[in-house]
């Protein structure tokens, strides 16, 4: 017993000097120290008085603001170089619309590098490739503004006088590709012109792009035995306290933020919101997640598998760069640190039983479901019995919504404590559409083929060996023979 406990107490202090090494991200060009010296522009006092009037409302929200309290005027975040690409002039002095991560970052260097090396600043590189396929020929082009753009976000255009192109902006996404390069946005989550801590706190701040069919984490969160006791203390968690720290600033129930990014115990907050996550739960198939830390900060993703780098190699990475490696998080390592957060409000045996519950029920879905549906799928178009083309035959929707739909919901739901959406909305599902819709459509496509490109693969599946003794009947459709002579 004592041993175990040494042998945690060991890996938690490496989690801490693994979360250390990763705060330390690269020198910025000329950071600012939070010193008023560094703000107080003079021709601030001219922006607020006529924007008293013109768009009053913002200007209301910044006099609320701990901005405001501190003397930070809209020229220290909206003052511009003239060479900047969205650069204009107006009233006199030469401004931008858009106050990037990476203009905050003059006075907040630790949030702008850990947003940076963030998955949520990947959100629109990631899905970029898929754009044509998914928002252009499901929907039509117009839709990427109104709906990716909103949550991804968007390449913002600029017009020739420095104003933004209508057609890329305006959106608060979470990956949005900035004039000046910088990623996302963060009133994203921080509503502006308050940019208050204690609103992002909340699950609401996340919410907007966390639900629906394929990431459901508001209606997951709000089932889960944890929304039911925030709801019904919410005035109890604090909110408003300079530092948020569970288990001390408030124990009455976890949000989105206390799992994802909020201190806890020894456990630093963090904006780099994917570092606590071991698996990859919106992919077809769900990986365990290496995490590799460059030495000029950057942060790539690798599943558990490929080849894993050492301390020091060189690596290409997603935008063709290479880097040297700085330091690497396995699965296990970022395991822990989301656990330590349980640890603050429940036991080690509760945590790590919730824990092993939810990896199986991963392994579940990879296994029976995932690599299976894959490899009919990869069977199909290399018999070329599919076009290349995505979304042009009806299966290619019904495998889409498999995994990243009810596929992603029963991985969710699971890792976050809702029954519902394990289940029902969940893995019911993806077992309905795998058996009543995936099969008999892939079987129809391949023809004589069937037995070689489908069935064989699902033949050699465990778990679907019921299939095979059609003899079994329970009372489950109500109808079952046996049923009624039971209850006679
Ligand atoms: C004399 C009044 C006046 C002053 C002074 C003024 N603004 Fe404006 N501003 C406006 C009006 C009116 C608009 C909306 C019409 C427009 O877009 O030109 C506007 C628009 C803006 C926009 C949106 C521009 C766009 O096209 O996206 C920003 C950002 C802005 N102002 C910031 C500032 C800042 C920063 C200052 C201080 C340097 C400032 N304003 C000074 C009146 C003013
Ligand atoms: C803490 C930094 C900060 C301060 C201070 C600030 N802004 Fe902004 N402002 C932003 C950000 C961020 C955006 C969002 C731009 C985007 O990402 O699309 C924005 C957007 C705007 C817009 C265009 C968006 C809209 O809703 O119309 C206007 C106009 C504007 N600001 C004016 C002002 C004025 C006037 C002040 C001073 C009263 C001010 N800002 C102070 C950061 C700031
Ligand atoms: C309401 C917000 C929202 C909208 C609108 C939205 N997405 Fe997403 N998308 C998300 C979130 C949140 C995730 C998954 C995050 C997670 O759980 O890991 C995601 C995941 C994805 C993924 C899976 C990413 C991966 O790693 O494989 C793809 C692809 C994707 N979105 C494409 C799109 C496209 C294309 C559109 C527009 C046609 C779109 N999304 C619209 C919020 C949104
Ligand atoms: C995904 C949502 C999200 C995004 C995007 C985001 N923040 Fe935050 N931010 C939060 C939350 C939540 C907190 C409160 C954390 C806590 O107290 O545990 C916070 C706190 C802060 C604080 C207060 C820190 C302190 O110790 O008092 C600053 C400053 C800040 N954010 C700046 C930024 C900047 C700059 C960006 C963009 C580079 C950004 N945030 C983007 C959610 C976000
Ligand atoms: C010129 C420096 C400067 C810039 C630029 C700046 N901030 Fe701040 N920010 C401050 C200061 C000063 C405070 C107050 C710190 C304090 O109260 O301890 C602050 C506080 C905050 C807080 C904490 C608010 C709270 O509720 O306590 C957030 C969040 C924040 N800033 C976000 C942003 C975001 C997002 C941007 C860019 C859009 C930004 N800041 C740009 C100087 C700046
Ligand atoms: C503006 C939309 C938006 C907001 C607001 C937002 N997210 Fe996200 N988030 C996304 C998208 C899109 C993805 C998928 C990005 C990707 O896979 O690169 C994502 C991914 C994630 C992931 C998955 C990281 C991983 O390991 O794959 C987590 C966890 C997460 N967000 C938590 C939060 C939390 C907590 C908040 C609120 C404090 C929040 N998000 C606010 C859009 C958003
Ligand atoms: C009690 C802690 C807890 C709360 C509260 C919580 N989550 Fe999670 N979340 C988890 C765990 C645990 C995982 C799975 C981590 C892993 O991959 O090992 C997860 C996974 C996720 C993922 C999937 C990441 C991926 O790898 O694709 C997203 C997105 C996410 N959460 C967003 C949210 C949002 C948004 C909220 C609030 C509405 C929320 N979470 C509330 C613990 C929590
Ligand atoms: C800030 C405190 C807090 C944190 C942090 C927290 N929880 Fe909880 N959790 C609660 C409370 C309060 C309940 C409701 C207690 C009950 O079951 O009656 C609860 C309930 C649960 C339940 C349902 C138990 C049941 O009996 O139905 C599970 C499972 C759970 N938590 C897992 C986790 C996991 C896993 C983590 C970390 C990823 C976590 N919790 C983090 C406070 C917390």
């Amino acid at each position: 017993m004592r041993k175990g406990f040494e042998t945690i107490g060991g890996q938690w202090v490496g989690v801490l000097v693994l979360l250390g090494w990763m705060l330390a991200g690269p020198a910025l060009a000329e950071p600012v120290k939070l010193d008023p010296r560094h703000w107080g522009h003079e021709a601030g006092e001219k922006c607020v008085s006529c924007h008293s009037k013109a768009s009053s409302g913002l200007a209301s929200q910044w006099r609320e603001s701990a901005h405001h309290a501190a003397g930070v005027n809209c020229m220290d975040c909206h003052q511009a170089e003239r060479s900047d690409p969205d650069s204009m002039v107006h009233e006199g002095q030469i401004i931008a619309t858009i106050v990037s991560p990476k203009d905050c970052g003059r006075c907040h260097q630790k949030e702008y590098e850990e947003q940076q090396g963030s998955v949520h600043a990947e959100a629109f590189a990631l899905i970029e490739a898929r754009l044509p396929a998914l928002a252009d020929h499901v929907g039509g082009p117009i839709m990427r503004a109104a709906s990716c753009d909103q949550c991804h976000g968007s390449r913002v255009g600029v017009q020739g006088d420095g104003r933004l192109d209508p057609a890329t902006w305006p959106n608060s996404g979470i990956g949005r590709i900035n004039p000046d390069g910088s990623k996302g946005s963060c009133s994203a989550c921080h509503g502006r012109h308050r940019f208050s801590k204690a609103q992002a706190r909340e699950p609401e701040a996340c919410v907007r792009c966390h639900s629906g069919p394929d990431s459901p984490d508001k209606e997951i969160f709000e089932a889960s035995k944890h929304g039911m006791v925030y709801a019904a203390h919410r005035h109890e968690m604090n909110l408003d306290a300079p530092e948020w720290v569970a288990g001390r600033d408030y124990t009455a129930a976890p949000t989105c933020v206390t799992c994802h990014m909020g201190a806890a115990g020894k456990l630093p907050s963090t904006h780099d919101v994917g570092m606590r996550n071991a698996w990859s739960l919106n992919s077809p198939v769900s990986n365990r997640q290496f995490l590799v830390v460059f030495e000029d900060g950057a942060k790539m993703e690798l599943p558990e598998g490929a080849e894993i780098p050492k301390r020091g190699a060189e690596l290409t990475r997603l935008d063709g760069t290479v880097g040297q490696v700085k330091t690497l998080a396995a699965p296990d390592r970022r395991r822990q640190a989301m656990s330590m957060v349980c640890l603050e409000c429940h036991a080690k045996s509760f945590t790590e039983s919730f824990m092993s519950q939810f990896d199986a029920v991963v392994e579940l879905f990879n296994d029976k479901f995932g690599r299976p549906a894959r490899d009919v799928m990869a069977g199909l178009y290399a018999a070329e019995l599919l076009t290349p083309t995505p979304f042009d035959e009806p299966i290619e929707f019904t495998y889409w919504e498999l995994w990243h739909d009810e596929g992603a919901r029963a991985r969710h739901g699971a890792s976050m404590m809702s029954p519902n959406h394990a289940w029902w909305e969940g893995m019911y599902v993806v077992g309905r559409n795998f058996y009543a819709r995936f099969l008999p459509e892939a079987r129809a496509i391949a023809g004589e083929r069937a037995d070689e490109l489908v069935d064989a693969v699902i033949g050699a599946v465990e778990s679907h060996q019921w299939l095979n003794d059609p003899g079994q009947s329970s009372p489950i459709l109500g109808f079952a023979r046996d049923t009624h002579e039971e209850a006679e």
